[in-house]
């Protein structure tokens, strides 16, 4: 494969809006059907000369609410570049005890508690009916290559950031976080993360038949501990900076590593059920 071929694509959340020990190559900023991305996209060369594509999700100075990212522009705009494999980040709240703030998470399910007020599919208002296959909502082929990998990179910055796979995180909409009820309910149902961003990502990056794979980095406990007080975004803050810093350590060490396996798994890693050629409805 090409060594200018832009594979990989990385999503940043908040508090993540650039990465380190990449060479800055340019920005572009493609329209897409769906308008334009949520910021200017970075494009950097990795120290084997590979490029990736870095978007910051909620705006470079951090001025895109989580109900509003355009997630199909930043999708497409991904995608038109060339992108086969997208790993995004996310600032998350915890719902178990033992996920405290600055754990890093791999999760592999999903809660839908947007409201349906975000446009999650590239179908809507198209005559294409279509179903994608959702059951596993993250690329797990992706997801368990990246869990030795980032728990290594993670043992290797020395910090004893603990790392999680197999949870389920509750995307929700705000801006208000959630009450003590609601947070209690989310534990009840399963959840054990909850955030605003994972969706319509995830759904779209199906759509588009990227491998997704989502590093949920915990910066508060919800509104459930009995004895606690609720969350505030103040909290969240308080974390936000390190679990970055945490994050740019572990995509600098990795990305290089991924861009091998998917080269290596012909420029794939996405299982079948993740191809749209089961999900349209023939006429
Ligand atoms: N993002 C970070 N912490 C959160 C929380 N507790 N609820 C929803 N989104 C969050």
């Amino acid at each position: 494969m090409a060594d200018d071929k832009v594979l990989i694509g990385v999503i940043g959340g908040s508090g993540l809006y650039h990465l380190d020990n990449l060479t800055f190559v340019k920005h572009v900023n493609p329209e897409t059907p769906w308008g334009f991305p949520s910021s200017p996209i970075a494009i950097c060369a990795l120290p084997s000369g590979k490029k990736v594509a870095f978007l910051a999700r909620h705006g470079i100075g951090h001025t895109i609410h989580p109900s509003t990212v355009p997630s199909r522009a930043n999708i497409s705009a991904l995608k038109s570049l060339g992108v086969r494999v997208v790993l995004a980040f996310s600032a998350v709240g915890s719902l178990r005890e033992e996920i405290s703030p600055g754990a890093f998470v791999l999760p592999t399910q999903i809660i839908d508690r947007t409201k349906g007020v975000r446009p999650a599919s590239f179908f809507e208002g198209t005559s294409i009916v279509a179903h994608a296959s959702f059951g596993d909502p993250f690329s797990n082929k992706f997801v368990n290559w990246l869990e030795s990998r980032v728990k290594k990179a993670l043992d290797a910055e020395g910090r004893g950031v603990k790392l999680f796979t197999d949870k389920c995180i509750v995307c929700m909409e705000g801006p208000q976080f959630s009450t003590r009820a609601e947070s209690l309910m989310y534990r009840q149902w399963g959840g054990d993360l909850i955030n605003m961003s994972a969706l319509p990502e995830a759904k779209l990056a199906r759509e588009a038949e990227l491998s997704y794979a989502l590093v949920a980095t915990a910066t508060d406990y919800d509104a459930w501990r009995p004895d606690e007080g609720t969350v505030t975004a103040a909290e969240v803050f308080k974390t936000l900076n390190q679990n970055a810093n945490t994050s740019r350590h572990v995509a600098a060490t990795i990305l290089d590593d991924i861009y091998e396996a998917f080269v290596a798994d012909g420029g794939e890693m996405l299982e079948e059920a993740g191809k749209m050629k089961f999900s349209i409805m023939p006429r």
